[in-house]
């Protein structure tokens, strides 16, 4: 039977790949397996995200962890090609821009292996962002680009792509947020943390250009800080800016601002439940861009340029960039009710990852099987 063999690593990943795998279970014949790099390793960045997606546990664990970019990349690639010398795939699959994503592309292209890159097109042009430099060679090296939105189509079709390899799928992250609705809704979440909904605001905060320099993390959090004065902001904070906010004394923006509340990374479910119901978001994170454009929830992104523009040209997002001022002012209107609400972008429709699996289907000449005659 012939395999696909799926790449995840980081946080973002996990909630991309559940709908693929599902569809592809669902509606091919195909063999599937699943291999974590490990690059994100605490049980909070990753084992609870396997369990809340319905996600089965990996196949290959590889324990690659932390490193420089160089360091972890070169581990990656290493034990990835063992994996795919032992279990030849008749397709790879990656997702998104993290460096599992860039480590598994080289590895196989240069054994011969096709390869799909699951949100391909997206572009900051920021050149020295570490996602934007992954995205790029990555999709330089797919033989299928599978995009999210149309003006990630034109990014490639600019860059000189054969338009034979560009697909629009749609945002496979938002079918598993549909399909996790209903579930995160019913948690106890906003009871526990004492809040009610959209009483209060949401900010995740974890890219190395806003949080590793302790000067702009703590500008950053002033603004926080300001919009803690009107609200209460709970804070999930990844364990890259608690290392940044633990060194560098900015905890006292905590101690100072009982209405800031920092907690640990949460579930995806959880974290669903609180987001949906949030007055306003505040972030750098790509995939939450996405899914307050999906929910329709006000979102500010502190940084200067976003790879995502759709949200902001038809979503619920603003990009604001990193100074406290423009932050501030930025939450403020949002708070007097000026706040965009934006509509659903096409494709973004829950069904993204049934048109890839079909296409990896026709992709590899096996026959798919369409859910209503499979239950037929
Ligand atoms: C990575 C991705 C980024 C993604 C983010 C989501 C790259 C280049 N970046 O950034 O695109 O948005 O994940 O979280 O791939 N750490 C832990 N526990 C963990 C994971 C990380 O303590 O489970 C610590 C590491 O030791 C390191 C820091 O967090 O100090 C950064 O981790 P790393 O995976 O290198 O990058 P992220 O900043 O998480």
């Amino acid at each position: 039977m012939k395999k696909v063999i799926h790449i995840v690593g980081a946080r973002p990943n996990f909630m991309k790949v559940a709908p693929i795998y599902r569809a592809i279970a669902e509606r091919t014949p195909l063999e599937q397996i699943l291999v974590h790099t490990g690059q994100h390793y605490d049980a909070k960045m990753s084992d609870v995200f396997f369990a809340d997606l319905g996600l089965p546990a990996p196949d290959v664990h590889l324990g690659i962890g932390s490193g420089s970019h160089a360091q972890q990349t070169a581990r990656m690639m290493v034990e990835l090609e063992k994996v795919f010398l032992a279990h030849p795939p008749a397709l790879v699959s990656v997702v998104g821009d993290v460096n599992s994503t860039i480590a598994a592309a080289l590895v196989t292209s240069k054994l011969g292996i096709p390869l799909a890159h699951v949100e391909a097109g997206l572009r900051s042009y920021s050149p020295h962002q570490p996602e934007e430099i992954n995205r790029l060679v990555t999709d330089r090296l797919s033989d299928l680009l599978l995009t999210p939105s149309r003006d990630a189509d034109a990014n490639l079709l600019k860059e000189g792509t054969d338009p034979a390899r560009i697909h629009f799928v749609g945002n496979v992250m938002i079918d598993s947020l549909f399909a996790s609705r209903e579930k995160a809704d019913k948690l106890p979440v906003l009871k526990d943390l004492g809040l009610i909904p959209h009483g209060y605001a949401v900010c995740t905060l974890h890219r190395p250009s806003n949080v590793d320099d302790p000067k702009i993390l703590g500008g950053l959090l002033s603004a926080v800080a300001h919009v803690a004065t009107r609200l209460p902001v709970i804070f999930p904070v990844h364990p890259r800016t608690r290392k940044v906010i633990s060194e560098h004394g900015l905890n006292t923006w905590f101690e100072r601002t009982p209405n800031l509340r920092p907690v640990e990374p949460m579930g995806y479910l959880d974290f669903l439940a609180l987001t949906s119901k949030a007055r306003l978001v505040l972030t750098d994170s790509g995939g939450l861009q996405e899914e307050t454009t999906a929910m329709g929830i006000p979102c500010l992104t502190l940084r200067e340029q976003t790879e995502r523009p759709i949200t902001v040209e038809e979503g619920s997002n603003e990009v604001v960039g990193t100074d406290p001022v423009r932050i501030r002012l930025a939450a403020d209107r949002v708070l007097d009710g000026e706040g965009k609400q934006g509509r659903v972008p096409e494709f973004w429709d829950g069904r993204a990852a049934e048109r890839i699996a079909d296409l990896f289907a026709s992709f590899l000449g096996v026959e798919d099987r369409p859910i209503q005659a499979a239950s037929a």
